[in-house]
């Protein structure tokens, strides 16, 4: 017999496939990831990611300007500074890495929207997101609540320094509450949180652990970031963020919970942000350098697919060459 139905009636020709395509990428869903290193004198390749630099705040406007030349429109931004200490303190001084890098950026490119990422693992000799304390078996644990203090002051000074955004990517409880008084009573009622709202604790972010020199010097993330096979839980962790004033919630990393951000979708009305993280963007390279991938289409695929699950802007370390090759 004869099919009835042919789905492919429209797959036949590129201007029906265009026609009747459901999901498009543009310039304006992308983000774009920049490391900034205090006391660098040149742009640093960063090994488990290739194409991707740690910037001078020197060489920033450049690399601001070229980014902003691409079409994209935003960037995320992470400090990583000279020195480091217990507490994390170069995350709330006023003449920090990351806050001498927004300053720049804003003189420089005033268009780019400049998020700042807020944490203290950059930070922190021990690697850690917050302020640490052992317990009675020696155990590394990450306290809480004077965790939330150290990131509020942190916030504040990065929106001082002319930050559009703060991303807090800490997972402590309560730190969007925090981090939202601290703003409103410094006069930053108009800046906007984006939330790292269901953060798992994941492997895909190991080359970023190099190329923010943030990996914990003992212990890993799993008392604060989520874990894996947890569905219902990130729901909540969307839903207390966004009660508590988060404006954007955040899924990372991407492909390994693209469920999350389809069931986000469904349930909140946030807009939804995901997290392309390094590990997705190195494999795909790696691969891709070894011919075993198509580099661009797997670029695309992976895009479209995030998008196609519901996120509204996509953050990602391809975002400037994503958006020089759309039409
Ligand atoms: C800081 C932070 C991390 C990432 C973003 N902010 C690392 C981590 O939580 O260990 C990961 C980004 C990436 O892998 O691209 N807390």
């Amino acid at each position: 017999m004869f099919p009835v139905h042919r789905p492919r009636r429209l797959r036949d020709q590129p201007v029906l496939r265009a026609l009747t395509r459901e999901t498009r990428l543009t310039r304006d869903d992308l983000v774009q990831p920049l490391f900034v290193a205090a006391g660098a004198a040149t742009p640093a390749e960063i090994r488990a990611m290739p194409g991707q630099r740690q910037w001078p705040v020197a060489q920033l406007a450049e690399e601001g300007r070229r980014i902003a030349e691409s079409g994209v429109k935003a960037v995320l931004l992470f400090g990583i500074p000279q020195r480091k200490d217990e507490q994390g303190s170069g995350a709330w001084d006023d003449n920090g890495i990351v806050q001498q890098a927004a300053r720049a950026l804003k003189r420089a490119v005033p268009e780019l929207l400049v998020i700042t990422d807020l944490c203290l693992c950059e930070y922190t000799t021990h690697g850690h997101c917050g302020v640490i304390a052992r317990d009675a078996a020696g155990a590394i644990r990450v306290r809480n609540d004077p965790t939330l203090e150290l990131l509020a002051r942190a916030a504040v000074s990065q929106a001082r320094a002319g930050a559009d955004v703060i991303a807090p990517s800490d997972m402590m409880d309560g730190r969007v509450a925090a981090i939202r008084r601290a703003l409103d009573a410094a006069g930053f009622a108009d800046t906007p949180i984006l939330a790292y709202a269901a953060k798992y604790a994941s492997a895909f972010y190991g080359p970023f652990r190099e190329a923010a020199a943030s990996a914990p010097q003992a212990g890993d993330r799993s008392g604060y970031q989520m874990d894996t096979g947890n569905a219902r839980e990130a729901l909540r962790e969307m839903e207390l963020d966004w009660e508590e004033g988060a404006d954007i919630l955040m899924v990372k990393p991407a492909l390994p919970a693209l469920d999350i951000l389809r069931a986000a979708r469904e349930r909140f009305t946030a807009p939804l942000a995901a997290y392309q993280v390094s590990g997705e963007y190195s494999m795909l390279i790696a691969a891709a350098e070894r011919g075993w991938l198509d580099r661009e289409r797997a670029m695309w695929e992976t895009l479209t697919a995030i998008k196609r699950a519901g996120a509204d802007l996509i953050i990602t370390y391809f975002a400037a060459e994503a958006a020089r090759a759309l039409p």
